[in-house]
């Protein structure tokens, strides 16, 4: 089997093939807004709120493994105050903003907190001129984000095993610009 990497995909401009097939939300209809839910953009001095709905959500201290990350963005879901969710993401490449981890309290699941911060991390990523919007998802751990994905029209891209978490790994894509026209 010949393996071919990625940067050879990109440089041979097979990437926009790929990307072709991959929905864009810009022809979206916008959400009815969720009553009182305030979406912010925290810093890295300020974020303490993250840290503990992380610590609550997933059991671990660690929020990401570095972030010392270009184009890092900070979301953080609140109603009343509250903090009751979070989204973090970063630059991967220069085409694609990679939103790297995210999730919402417990009570408050199931009235589009989610799709709130997942709006909001694409029109942070469009702005700063990324192409796409990645995540990588453990569907055996966490099988919201998965079906919150394919729902809102991101392409499966990979699917693999990871070996630290044990588990099976998938890799969704959206567009979050038009390709530029090719005729
Ligand atoms: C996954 C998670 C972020 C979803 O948060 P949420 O605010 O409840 O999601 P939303 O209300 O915006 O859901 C939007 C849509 O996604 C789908 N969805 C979300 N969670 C789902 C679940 N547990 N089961 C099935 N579908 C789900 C539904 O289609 C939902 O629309 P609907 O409620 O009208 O049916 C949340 O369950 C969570 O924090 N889980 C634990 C951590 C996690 O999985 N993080 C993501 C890791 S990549």
């Amino acid at each position: 089997m010949t393996r071919v990497s990625v940067a050879t995909l990109y440089e041979s401009g097979h990437f926009l093939k790929i990307s072709e097939h991959i929905q864009t939300d810009i022809n979206r209809a916008p959400r009815a807004p969720v009553p009182g839910l305030q979406i912010s953009d925290l810093t890295l001095d300020d974020m303490d709120a993250i840290f503990i709905l992380n610590e609550s959500i997933f059991g671990e201290e660690r929020v990401i493994n570095t972030f010392d990350r270009k184009d890092l963005v900070l979301l953080l879901a609140s109603i009343d105050e509250e903090p009751i969710g979070f989204k973090v993401g970063y630059r991967e490449n220069r085409f694609v903003f990679y939103s790297a981890k995210g999730g919402v309290s417990p009570s408050f699941r199931r009235r589009g907190i989610a799709l709130a911060l997942m709006d909001a991390m694409m029109d942070r990523a469009r702005d700063r001129g990324y192409a796409r919007l990645a995540f990588d998802t453990f569907p055996n751990l966490h099988p919201g984000m998965t079906i919150l994905g394919i729902q809102e029209g991101f392409r499966l891209m990979k699917a693999d095993y990871n070996a630290t978490y044990r588990e099976y790994r998938l890799r969704f894509e959206k567009r979050l610009t038009p390709l530029p026209d090719q005729s």
